[in-house]
């Protein structure tokens, strides 16, 4: 019986890990004309990096005991560096896919789901038609070939599915099912500074979920709870890290550098170490800072990622240091508080109780020369255009249908329907405001760029006090949180790709129930 509860969201569909076994080795399957979309993207090779990527049911080892059964994403690679493709831990977590700035990709996606999907490379700039948003959905048994030049900052970045129907969104299933990736992409920037690498580096991805007896996840469930958690988003019981419960790793008496995003579809982190020490931050979602900051704690929004740089060079060996997720008050009056606590049920861990995400144990010595903090890092982000100050901004309102879920500017999504407000010229610089006016914490994402946090304002100051002080605003960003009551100021500039791309909110559960729109880079 409990198996029931996450299959029937997917429609009745009760064979899934019954699917035969996918093609592992055999590279694209270019199959009929007829189900292989044209390649988009660039023209033509020669390519550095080619490789497929499967979106296919399968089960893998969450919790102690039986596997769970997963949607997940695996690989294989045809041409391109052998550490183009390596595994995070032994979950369900996509591989990692890592690549080089300049690089020329070429990626052949294989939907064995059975249903529609798309692959979204998030925080990447690429045209709309590769982008993998909803407009372009590869039907279950399909195939769709994507090329791009890598164009990005070094970064730690990220893929999941985007498809929308016309029921509504599926993002929020599909990554809850396992459907997401780390994708790092490098550049000589990056690789002249001496920052921590080999085993002095990890990628943590954060995710949370629930399950029920045999370890079977579940999701939404129907009736009030589920209604409550689509106004929410879904929070699960367990917190995650690359796919396992809480774990330990060892570390070296050196310093490290730890990659962290939050791949959960609703919970908003506040990280913390269990020894007070500040969290020194040396990157965001587009890369390196100018230089590294120090914050109390961390608040990571979902889709968002945070660079760390932790040394353990005067620890003793033995030490350990815990990753804590601290526990707040998310969603201000609404959220979790005493009031909805009852009725969201066991669905939020969020108690007094700091929750470790992650414990790290001090053993062995490291390699010399990384263990000074950087003083500097990346120049490039002196160079970006500044706004023009006079320039009054464009006004993205966040409100609320009653019973109905979110909207922007009055309206849920439309598909390609891009309204007044909503067309921005190619080459343009512009300034956005997103203005909170919910109860609730909107992490906006906007695809097809970085984008620069130019400055925040509370109307209300519950909300400062319980996230505030832990959000990240400098360098680059393709998702900023904007809290309760909060006027949150962008600076965007639309280069090189014309064309409609996705902004929505990227607590799934908000973007699946129409907190999602177009906005039109048009040609002048
Ligand atoms: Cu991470 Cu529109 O997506
Ligand atoms: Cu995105
Ligand atoms: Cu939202």
């Amino acid at each position: 019986p409990a198996r029931r509860t996450f299959l029937k969201s997917v429609g009745g569909l009760s064979t899934v890990a019954l699917l035969p076994a996918p093609l592992l080795l055999g590279g694209c399957q270019p199959g009929g004309a007829a189900t292989h979309a044209e390649t988009s993207g660039l023209e033509q090779g020669p390519f550095d990096v080619e490789l497929t990527l499967f979106a296919r049911p399968d089960v893998a080892p969450i919790l102690p005991g039986a596997a769970s059964e997963v949607w997940r994403y695996t690989a294989s690679l045809l041409k391109g560096p052998d550490d183009t493709l390596t595994r995070l831990g032994d979950g369900y977590l996509g591989p990692l896919i890592r690549l080089r700035r300049g690089q020329r990709v070429r990626i052949h996606i294989d939907n064995q789901l059975p249903e529609a999907t798309t692959v979204h490379w998030h925080g990447l700039h690429v045209p709309p038609d590769v982008d993998g948003q909803p407009r372009f959905p590869i039907q279950s048994g399909a195939q769709k070939t994507v090329s791009f030049v890598v164009d990005d900052r070094a970064g730690l970045y990220w893929y999941h599915p985007h498809p929308h129907g016309k029921d509504g969104g599926r993002v929020g299933f599909q990554s809850y099912a396992g459907l997401a990736g780390p994708l790092v992409i490098e550049d000589d920037n990056e690789r002249g500074l001496d920052l921590p690498q080999g085993d002095q580096e990890r990628i943590l991805v954060l995710q949370d979920r629930s399950f029920a007896g045999d370890n079977e996840l579940t999701y939404l469930s129907g009736g009030m709870g589920s209604m409550m958690t689509r106004m929410h988003g879904f929070r699960g019981e367990h917190l995650l890290v690359n796919g396992k419960p809480a774990t330990m790793q060892e570390v070296s008496a050196a310093a490290h550098r730890l990659r962290i995003m939050n791949g959960s579809n609703a919970r908003i982190y506040k990280l913390a170490w269990s020894d007070g020490r500040p969290v020194t931050v040396i990157g965001t979602d587009g890369g390196l800072l100018e230089a590294p900051e120090d914050f109390p704690y961390i608040t990571l929004a979902p889709a968002q990622r945070v660079d760390i740089w932790i040394s353990f060079e005067k620890a003793a060996q033995g030490t350990r240091i815990q990753l804590l997720n601290r526990p707040h008050d998310a969603g201000g009056m609404m959220g979790g508080g005493m009031m909805m606590g009852g009725m969201m049920g066991g669905s939020d861990t969020a108690s007094d109780q700091a929750t470790p995400l992650l414990t790290l144990e001090v053993n062995g010595r490291g390699e010399d020369g990384v263990s000074t903090r950087p003083e500097r890092l990346s120049n490039e982000l002196a160079d970006l255009p500044r706004p023009d100050k006079t320039t009054a901004p464009r006004l993205f309102r966040l409100g609320m249908k009653m019973m109905q879920g979110f909207t922007i500017n009055g309206r849920q999504f439309e598909g390609a329907t891009v309204a007044d407000g909503e067309a921005v010229s190619l080459g343009e610089s512009e300034v956005w405001e997103f203005f909170n006016d919910t109860m609730m914490p909107h992490p906006m994402h906007v695809h097809g760029l970085q984008f620069r946090v130019l400055s925040r304002h509370y109307a209300d100051a519950r909300s400062a006090g319980q996230l505030a002080a832990g959000i990240v605003d400098s360098g680059l960003h393709d998702t900023v949180l904007v809290l309760p009551g909060e006027r949150v100021r962008i600076a965007l500039t639309f280069t090189d790709f014309p064309g409609l791309y996705p902004y929505h909110c990227h607590n799934m559960e908000h973007e699946d129930n129409g907190m999602m729109r177009y906005y039109e880079v048009r040609k002048v």
